[in-house]
C-alpha cells in the first residue's frame, strides 16, 4: 500500500517540508516523484541547511529510503545530474532511479517555453521547457530516458519495482508536485500546468492503481499564493467574501492585516509570488477531488505567534479557532500543522 502527498492549491504550499518530515518519522521505504517535471521546486531545510529539488524526490534525507522518479514525469538530465551531485553527502546517486520511460526535456523545449508568448507572457509558464516537451510527448515524437546515456546507471522499471515492493509489505510515499489549482483538467484554465495534478495523476505518474492507496494528505498553505497569472479563485467573485461564514471569522482574526506583510517568491522562477486569504471552496474541492484522508497546514507560523511550536496545545487560541474553521468548512480532519521551515518544526496529530 502506499501514501500520496498533493498540494490543494497552486503550488508551493510546502510540500516538500511536509514529505521529508514524513520520510524521516516514518521511514518510508520508497518514495517516488509524480507531476510534471523539472517546472516544480520543493524546498527542504535540515539542521539549518535549505536543499531545493526539482527532480529529485524530497525524501532524500532519509538515506535508508530508494528514491524513484516516475515514467510520468520530465526529466531535464542537467538538473537532473546537478541535483545529484550537490546531494552527494546523502548518497542520493547510489538510491535513484528514473522509469526508463520518463520523458525528456531537450534545449529546444525551453527555447520554445521562453519564446511562445502565449506560455511566456498570457501564462507565464516556468520557462522550465515542460509545456513544449510535453507537447513532443504527446504528439510521439519526444526522446524517452533510455535514449539519454547519461542517465542509463538509473535506469530502472520504477512501476514495478514500486508494485513488487508494495507486494512485499513495504511502505512507500508518492510525491505529488504542483498543486490542484494548476491542473489542466481541474485548475483555473488556461492558467494551468501541462498535466493533471490530482492525487489520481500521481498514480498514474509512477505506476500505482487506485487500490493500493492508504491516505492522501493534501498540503494546503494557510493563506494562497500563485506564481505566474490566472486569477485566484477567490478574486473571481467578489461578492463572495460577505457571504461567506468562514471568511467572514477570517476577518475577525485580522488576517488580511497580517497577509500584506508577507512577501514570497518562487524556488524555481524566483518570482515575487502573489499572496490571497485562503481560499474556503478552493480547499474544500481540492480535498474532495483528491479524495483527501487528512489535510496538512503549513506556514501557520506566519500568520500567527507560533514559530517551531510541536505541541496542538501551545498554539495560539486564535491558531486553534483558524484550524477548526477549516477542518469545519473542508470537512476533513487536520492532522499535521508545519509550524517553521525546518522539517521537524511540525506538530503531528496522527
Ligand atoms: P509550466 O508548468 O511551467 O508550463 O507553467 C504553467 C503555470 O503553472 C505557471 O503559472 C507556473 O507558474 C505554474 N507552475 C508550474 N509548476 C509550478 C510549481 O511547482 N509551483 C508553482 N507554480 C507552478
Ligand atoms: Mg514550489
Amino acid at each position: 500500500m502506499c501514501d500520496i502527498v498533493v498540494g490543494g492549491q497552486f503550488g508551493d504550499e510546502g510540500k516538500g517540508k511536509i514529505i521529508s518530515y514524513l520520510c524521516l518519522k516514518d521511514n518510508y521505504d520508497i518514495i517516488a516523484r509524480g507531476g510534471v517535471g523539472p517546472n516544480a521546486g520543493h524546498t527542504i531545510v535540515y539542521n539549518g541547511t535549505e536543499y531545493k529539488v526539482r527532480q529529485v524526490p524530497s525524501g532524500f534525507l532519509n538515506k535508508n529510503t530508494k528514491l524513484y522518479v516516475g515514467a510520468g514525469v520530465l526529466i531535464n538530465p542537467d538538473v537532473f545530474l546537478d541535483e545529484i551531485s550537490k546531494f552527494n553527502e546523502f548518497n542520493v546517486k547510489e538510491r535513484i532511479k528514473v522509469d526508463f520511460q520518463c520523458g525528456i526535456i531537450e534545449e529546444t523545449h525551453k527555447v520554445r517555453d521562453k519564446g511562445d508568448e502565449n506560455l511566456s507572457k498570457k501564462v507565464q509558464t516556468t520557462g522550465s521547457g515542460c509545456g513544449p516537451a510535453n507537447e513532443d510527448r504527446i504528439k510521439r515524437i519526444g526522446k524517452t530516458a533510455k535514449d539519454i546515456p547519461a542517465l542509463n546507471e538509473f535506469l530502472s522499471d520504477v512501476a514495478m519495482e514500486i508494485n513488487n515492493a508494495m507486494d512485499e509489505g513495504k511502505k512507500i510515499l508518492i510525491e505529488g508536485t504542483q498543486g490542484f489549482g494548476l491542473s489542466l483538467y481541474h485548475g483555473t484554465y488556461p492558467y494551468v500546468t501541462t498535466k493533471d495534478t490530482t492525487a489520481s495523476a500521481m498514480l498514474s505518474d509512477v505506476g500505482v492503481g487506485p487500490k493500493c492507496v492508504n491516505d492522501v494528505i493534501v498540503v494546503l498553505k494557510v493563506y494562497t499564493t500563485r506564481v505566474g497569472n490566472g486569477l485566484f479563485w477567490n478574486e473571481t467573485d467578489k461578492n463572495k467574501k460577505s457571504d461567506n461564514k468562514a471568511d467572514k471569522l477570517l476577518n475577525d482574526l485580522k488576517i488580511s492585516e497580517k497577509l500584506a506583510k508577507i512577501k514570497e517568491w518562487g524556488a524555481v522562477t524566483g518570482r515575487e509570488r502573489r499572496v490571497a486569504p485562503f481560499d474556503f471552496e478552493l480547499a474544500k474541492r481540492s480535498a474532495k477531488i483528491n479524495s483527501a484522508t487528512m489535510l496538512a497546514l503549513t506556514n501557520i507560523d506566519r500568520l500567527f505567534d507560533c514559530a517551531g511550536v510541536r505541541k496542538f496545545t501551545d498554539l495560539p487560541e486564535d491558531a486553534k479557532k483558524f484550524i477548526k474553521i477549516i477542518e469545519n468548512e473542508v470537512g476533513v480532519k487536520v492532522k499535521i500543522i508545519s509550524t517553521g521551515r525546518e522539517y521537524s518544526e511540525t506538530i503531528d496529530l496522527r
